[in-house]
């Protein structure tokens, strides 16, 4: 469970302990072979989506309705209003309720909130803080469940190991490659953040191809180094393509935005229109040591990921997509029974 909070919030994966995610990870195996079951009959999840979503959406409420609970949707663009944040402020701006209020009321009507913020793109410095998602967790007396925030997607990153172990076994000593993907519309980095940082604790080796420009955060990469020790190899970035898949077990498709232009659409597509490449296709896939193929999605096809890999046997990204609604089923029964 999260440390130093009496609430067990899911805000970074790896704020819970190995042993809890093991324990999740085994139920999740377990709820995926059992039929329906009214678990969490009386229960309800109050879902907040300040970003759009499909998997998340649709795998958590079908994951509650097939436990026996409720979940009510809310969608910030069409449903509700800005949410102030800032402690202290003086609300004379857009926002005509402060999340602190907000986060206590939802508290008195829901078993737990799951929370998907919205990010200011302006600036990386102030975006990589996770202000929101940080607040509802502050303010929240009931669980508070990160549906991505800029920094992590706790949920895919519980999937991925899921989908992991069910094609390797045992993860110690298997390479992970996390290949970047040019896109016109990058990602955040939070699905890598999550996979580097679950993947290095459940052992795995993990390579990370990227062209110039396009480094993790700083802090994400540092608690990447401090947790591999003195066995440094087990952590490498800003490698190609190439180098990186030589040897992997899976490879890990993803696109990011760069930090440096964060804010700055122009010069970002600027600097996307100087690459090439950097899309995974069979020929990448042939040089490693016969990988599987994963990707979060949405996965723009022909661009990110080739059709022939994306619909070929090395491809895990169906089996990925449906290991949403099991680890999440995993997550809730373990939120809201105990
Ligand atoms: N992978 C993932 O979180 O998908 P959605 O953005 O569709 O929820």
């Amino acid at each position: 469970m999260a440390q130093g909070s009496a609430i067990p919030h899911l805000i970074d994966l790896n704020d819970w302990s190995e042993q809890a995610v093991d324990d999740l990870l085994d139920l999740s195996v377990r709820l995926k072979k059992r039929a329906a079951v009214d678990t969490l009959q009386g229960r309800s999840v109050g879902l907040l989506f300040f970003r759009a979503s499909l998997r998340t959406r649709i795998s958590f409420e079908s994951a509650m309705q097939q436990l026996g609970g409720e979940t009510i949707h809310l969608t910030a663009a069409s449903d509700f209003w800005d949410l102030e944040v800032q402690e202290g402020a003086v609300m004379d701006g857009r926002a005509p309720e402060h999340v602190r209020d907000a986060a206590r009321v939802l508290s008195r009507y829901v078993h737990a909130l799951a929370i998907r913020p919205g990010l200011g793109g302006q600036s990386w410095e102030v975006d990589r803080q996770d202000s929101t998602i940080r607040a509802w967790a502050r303010h929240a007396q009931v669980p508070v469940i990160n549906m991505e925030s800029a920094l992590y997607h706790p949920l895919q990153a519980l999937a991925d190991l899921m989908t992991m172990r069910e094609t390797l076994g045992s993860l110690t000593g298997k390479k992970l490659c996390i290949s970047w993907t040019r896109s016109p519309q990058p990602s955040s980095a939070a699905v890598t953040n999550s996979l580097l940082l679950a993947a290095l604790r459940a052992g795995m080796q993990v390579h990370i191809a990227h062209p110039e420009g396009y480094d993790l955060d700083e802090e994400i990469s540092a608690r990447a180094r401090a947790m591999c020790g003195d066995d440094a190899q087990r952590f490498a970035t800003g490698l190609d393509a190439e180098e990186a898949v030589q040897g992997a077990h899976i490879v890990y498709a993803r696109s990011w935005a760069s930090t440096r232009d964060y804010g700055n659409p122009t010069l970002a597509a600027s600097r996307r229109a100087r690459l090439s490449g950097w899309m995974v296709d069979a020929a990448l896939m042939r040089r490693s040591a016969g990988a599987k193929l994963m990707h979060a999605m949405p996965v723009r096809r022909n661009i990110e990921v080739s059709d022939e890999v994306l619909d070929g046997p090395q491809s895990l990204v169906y089996e990925q997509a449906e290991n949403r609604l099991h680890s999440q089923k995993a997550l809730l029964v373990r939120l809201l029974r105990g």
